[in-house]
């Protein structure tokens, strides 16, 4: 099987963990992938309304791979920088570290119906980071009035911020790499992207969201 090659680009369409041994290493190694918690965007019941809760949401609305518990083990020594989100619900599964990476999803100190925060395991060195990036509906501190495209999509300024946690590497792997938010970042950051995604629509949906990106960077250079 042959990648799309999309600029400084590559994206796999399959199972990482197949992929990942055929792979040439990287500086970095940034990973969302599935929490192992059944995720459900609408949480098989009825937002305001009668309406699903994600209603603009066309897509597949759970996450594969997410009904089992999720094992960090192949992705610790993977590559001198490694950031794993999701990981308090695996950290038994992880050597302890000092540098957790925690977003802060929440307007002040309002509540969310899902959690107010989610945390990043890393072996970076350096101490506990908080970013602070309001994501919960239609309220949103960026990408405001764009359509969510995936269940578990995360802010692309969030993987901007994580690319410069890791010391703004040459190269980033992303091996869960859903609708391709980290790839965006690392288009805008001129970072060399490798991502590996399961599903086939999104991975149509990050091939596109990447090349947008990438067309955007030269319409700007
Ligand atoms: C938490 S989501 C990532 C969302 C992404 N951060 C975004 O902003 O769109 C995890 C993704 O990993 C994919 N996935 C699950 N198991 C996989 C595997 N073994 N290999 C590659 N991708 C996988 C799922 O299909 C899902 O899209």
């Amino acid at each position: 099987m042959n990648p799309v090659i999309i600029g400084n680009a590559e994206l796999w369409l399959g199972d990482c963990l197949e992929i990942l041994p055929t792979l040439p290493k990287v500086d970095a190694v940034i990973a969302d992938p599935p929490y192992g918690i059944g995720y459900s965007p609408s949480g098989g019941g009825k937002g305001a309304f009668g309406k699903p809760v994600y209603k603009r949401f066309t897509g597949v609305d759970v996450v594969r791979g997410d009904d089992k518990p999720f094992d960090p083990e192949p992705f610790i020594l993977i590559a001198p920088k490694v950031i794993l989100w999701g990981a308090n619900h695996y950290a038994p599964r992880l050597p302890a570290s000092a540098c957790w990476l925690i977003w802060d999803k929440r307007e002040a100190e309002s509540t969310l119906k899902f959690a107010d925060c989610e945390m990043a395991w890393t072996n970076l060195p350096g101490q506990a980071r908080i970013f602070r990036h309001l994501w919960n509906g239609v309220a949103k501190a960026s990408e405001s009035g764009e359509p969510r495209v995936h269940p578990t999509q995360k802010p692309i300024a969030l993987m901007t911020w994580c690319l410069k946690q890791a010391g703004n590497p040459a190269s980033v792997l992303d091996p869960f790499m859903g609708s391709g938010t980290l790839g965006i970042a690392a288009a805008q950051a001129g970072c060399a992207y490798t991502g590996i995604e399961i599903d086939a629509h999104h991975f149509e949906t990050a091939c596109e969201r990447i090349e947008n990106a990438q067309r955007q960077q030269r319409m700007f250079a």
